[in-house]
């Protein structure tokens, strides 16, 4: 008989998990009220508050498939291939890569894939040492601190851009030996700015294939910028002018149009929302205005642009 699987009303799921999709593969399942899948609906709720972010939405549904039939093989007592979890993060910086990470290691703890799903954070630094030997052993102690969790590795690329002499490729070789010798314990994601991580990949052969699952985070729209905005603002109990939303978002579409390499959507939104917020303070306190509405409001004059910025604005204008 076939079981049928629910999650929540809305999500249908596909079960794909190559490039490759047949027209089968694609057919949604029919959905069974009876099986309740809590952590795919506590996950899908956190990930229903970001922006945006569809196609890492999609994949985290394929991903719980897998992790479930995962289990229900092993139930069965069904062959179940040793499988790693390791990911790849593609994106530009405030593409919400960390908040995803860290959305995930709670479902790999919840489906009991980690016994700790915690997440520890490191950039090259954290692997890297001056000299020779330190290197491994830095590698070797930042996995330890990583197992029955996940290791997350920012701007991973880092690693091997000093070339053969750098001590980069020997983080990458002690972190690949680790894969090893702890393929269960904990799960790698390498996260990077989408050119970079492919250049890096190029340059080690051994790496691609250890990778199921490769995630990919677009930079935002002016609309996607702007509903950050508006949420990081609600959750703060404030509230914009109309003029003050429409002076923003100009100002992010802008910015978001421009394609500036390093342009670093979410956290530059959090960075202008924070900036906004002290403006405002200066002006109550200048105004003498401390009233409930008066607390809540920001206006378009609490949004200070750079003077290059308004000058651009200007010329586009
Ligand atoms: N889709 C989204 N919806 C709401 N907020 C978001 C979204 N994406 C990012 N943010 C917010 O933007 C900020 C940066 O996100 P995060 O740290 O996850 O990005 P990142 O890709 O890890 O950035 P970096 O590369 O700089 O480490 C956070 O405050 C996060 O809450
Ligand atoms: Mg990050």
């Amino acid at each position: 008989m076939r079981e049928a699987y629910t999650f929540t009303k809305n999500s249908q799921i596909n079960v794909v998990f190559s490039q490759k999709k047949d027209k089968q593969e694609d057919m949604p399942f029919s959905l069974d009220e009876r099986v309740t899948h809590e952590p795919l609906e506590k996950l899908e709720a956190q990930l229903g508050r970001l922006v945006g972010m569809d196609q890492v939405k999609h994949m985290v549904r394929e991903l719980y498939a897998w992790l479930y039939i995962y289990r229900k093989r092993e139930e069965a007592q069904l062959k179940v291939k040793r499988q790693s979890f390791h990911m790849l993060f593609k994106g530009n910086p405030g593409t919400g890569k960390t908040t995803v990470a860290r959305l995930l290691s709670d479902l790999f703890r919840d489906m009991e894939i980690l016994p700790k799903g915690h997440l520890v954070e490191a950039e090259r630094a954290d692997l890297v040492g001056e000299y020779i030997g330190q290197t491994a052993q830095k590698t070797r102690d930042l996995v330890k601190r990583s197992l029955g969790g996940v290791l997350f590795i920012d701007e991973a690329y880092s690693l091997s851009r000093g070339g053969e002499k750098d001590f980069g490729k020997e983080a990458i070789d002690t972190l690949v030996k680790q894969m090893e010798d702890h393929k269960d314990d904990f799960i790698l994601i390498l996260a990077g700015y989408s050119e970079e991580m492919d250049e890096f990949l190029r340059m080690n052969p051994g790496l691609p294939s250890r990778f199921p699952m490769i995630f990919s985070f677009p930079d935002y729209t002016g609309v996607e910028l702007l509903d950050i905005a508006k949420q990081m603002i609600n959750e703060r109990e404030y509230r914009m002018t109309a003029e003050a939303q429409k002076k923003l978002f100009r100002h992010l579409k802008l910015k978001s149009e421009k394609c500036e390499s390093h342009f670093s959507n979410g956290r530059y939104v959090r960075n202008v929302i924070e900036r906004m917020i002290r403006q405002q303070a200066v002006r109550l306190v200048r105004e003498n205005s401390f009233d409930r509405d008066a607390l809540m409001t920001l206006r378009a004059c609490d949004l200070v642009l750079d003077e290059h910025f308004l000058m651009e604005q200007e010329n586009e204008a």
